[in-house]
């Protein structure tokens, strides 16, 4: 407990206040102004901003009591202890429909292979970094989950042979194999018709062409309940900016077609669909 090294009026003020149901945010642990390094900093103005926004939802929100798991950023698939093959993810997508499903109100759990975002306040994040540790981590995640949102960009194969030393150039250019890596979606859809969870499962597919025609595919062959397409080839749409242009596609109802908006835009009208599909 930080407040254990402090003096006493303080431990006694801090004590006065919790029993008033007041929520304390920080201090931190760091270098002070007084030279010292010991808890006394203001915590982050993001960190309080994620703790009240997370305070607002929590009480009232639409998916109050619910679980959902999300998954973001592309997967590194290794090739040697220093190379990875992945992809251009950001994992923007991810995070804003994390921190969209905690605002209304859910519980979630973040398994994300992305680097440098900070994750919303409140999701419990895994980290992962290779497809098959992303199945792994999901397929335990989402068997107490209401939803699965699985923006990951995963990679589908991986090399057949990881080399347990560096690979050195005087060997010559080498011939990297790849084998296929799971399906995690179709895993879960496998799970899911066995046990019963989650009750949504939600995909997205990537297209640089025939934009409806590959995601009906995937939203048939993934066994899922709504499909988030989007074309990458597109400045303003896609890996690592901060908008998409998305279209919606679910099996028995026409597809829906999104102005370009942010991303965290995108990611409420996506939660927003979820609370009608579990409703
Ligand atoms: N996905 C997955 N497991 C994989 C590959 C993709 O679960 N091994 C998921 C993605 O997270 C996404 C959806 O499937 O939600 C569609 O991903 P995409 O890469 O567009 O589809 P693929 O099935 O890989 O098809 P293709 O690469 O041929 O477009």
């Amino acid at each position: 407990d930080v407040y254990k090294r402090q003096h006493p009026a303080t431990a006694a003020n801090v004590a006065t206040l919790n029993e008033r149901g007041a929520v304390l945010v920080g201090p931190e642990e760091g270098h002070l102004a007084s030279g010292l390094v010991a808890v006394g900093r203001m915590s982050e103005p993001a960190r309080l901003l994620g703790e009240v926004r997370l305070l607002l939802s929590r009480q009232n929100g639409p998916l109050a009591g619910r679980k959902i798991v999300v998954t973001a950023g592309g997967t590194r698939e290794a090739i040697d202890p220093v190379r990875y093959l992945t992809n251009r993810s950001s994992g923007k997508q991810g995070y804003a429909l994390a921190q969209a499903a905690l605002d209304a109100g859910a519980e979630v759990t973040l398994v994300s292979s992305a680097v440098g975002v900070a994750p919303p306040t409140g999701a419990t994040v895994i980290a992962v970094d290779s497809a098959q540790e992303m199945a792994d981590a999901v397929l335990a995640a989402v068997r107490d989950a209401d939803v699965l949102l699985m923006a990951a960009a995963v990679a589908d194969f991986r090399p057949a042979q990881v080399s347990q030393q560096k690979i050195k150039k005087e060997g010559g250019a080498p011939v990297i194999e790849l084998t296929p890596n799971p399906d995690i979606l179709q895993l879960v859809w496998k799970q899911r018709e066995a046990e019963g969870s989650p009750q949504v499962v939600v995909g997205f597919a990537a297209e640089t062409q025939d934009l409806l025609a590959n995601a009906g595919g995937k939203l048939t062959r993934k066994g899922l309940d709504l499909i988030v397409a989007n074309n990458v080839s597109q400045a303003d749409a896609g890996f690592a900016v901060d908008t998409n242009r998305v279209t919606l596609l679910r099996a028995d109802a026409e597809p829906e077609i999104l102005p370009l908006m942010g991303k965290n835009a995108v990611a409420e009208e996506i939660v927003g669909r979820v609370e009608l599909l579990l409703a």
